[in-house]
């Protein structure tokens, strides 16, 4: 069930635009977010997944692999064996700063984005969960949503990109069927870019 929306201090959801901190250029970093979600943009339900999408599962295996994700501490130990995935750069977020993973650890977005700016290579997903989508937004230029037609029970969301200016539908699959749910890959894109393209 949804509970109270949850605020996010850090997260600037609702600026039409990408900005630089403190001098780094963020809006060239080529973020995009990457999230499925059910009918009505939910994304998780007590820390797991909210179906399981073997189809969906391999392409982002085969998008985010030789990249970078970015993952909220939540998201990192939902992972097989609470450990990141293999052959990509996990950043994970986490304010605790006694936190071990095997993984880049960053202890605010600006500690993140500071080393997404300094030292990534290859392109930066944005995977997750509902708190790091929220704040990150701001940042993507692309997202790329698998969309379920299903109605399931979820305690955390993505924001609605389909009743959002700042973002449209761009493309969208044929629907695939696993597991008795019903689902497509749709890609939006921010409508208004300011990196001057
Ligand atoms: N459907 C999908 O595509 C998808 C993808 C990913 C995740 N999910 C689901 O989403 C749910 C998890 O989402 P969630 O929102 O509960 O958790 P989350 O975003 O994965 O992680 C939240 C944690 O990240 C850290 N964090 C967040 N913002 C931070 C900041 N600005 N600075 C430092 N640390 C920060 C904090 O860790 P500390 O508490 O350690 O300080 C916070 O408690 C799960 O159900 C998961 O399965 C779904």
């Amino acid at each position: 069930m949804r509970g109270a929306p949850r605020v996010y201090p850090s997260g600037r959801h609702g600026l039409n635009k990408q900005e630089n901190v403190e001098g780094m250029n963020v809006k060239c970093m080529n973020m995009k977010a990457i999230a499925a979600v059910d009918a009505n943009w939910g994304i998780g339900m007590n820390g797991r997944l909210l179906a399981r999408l073997p189809a969906d599962l391999k392409r982002f295996r085969e998008i985010t692999t030789g990249n970078v994700i970015v993952v909220g501490r939540e998201t990192l130990e939902s992972f097989p064996g609470k450990k990141p995935l293999p052959h990509r750069t996990t950043v994970c977020l986490t304010r605790n700063r006694d936190y071990k993973a095997d993984c880049v650890i960053a202890h605010s977005m600006d500690e993140c984005l500071k080393y997404l700016s300094e030292f990534s290579r290859g392109d930066i997903y944005i995977a997750g969960g509902e708190s790091v989508y929220a704040q990150f937004l701001p940042y993507c230029d692309c997202c790329l949503i698998t969309k379920m037609e299903a109605s399931l029970r979820a305690d955390r969301f993505f924001i609605n990109l389909d009743n959002s200016e700042e973002f449209k539908l761009e493309s969208e699959s044929e629907a695939i069927c696993e597991n008795g749910i019903t689902y497509r890959f749709m890609e939006y894109r921010r409508t208004l870019c300011v990196c001057g393209s």
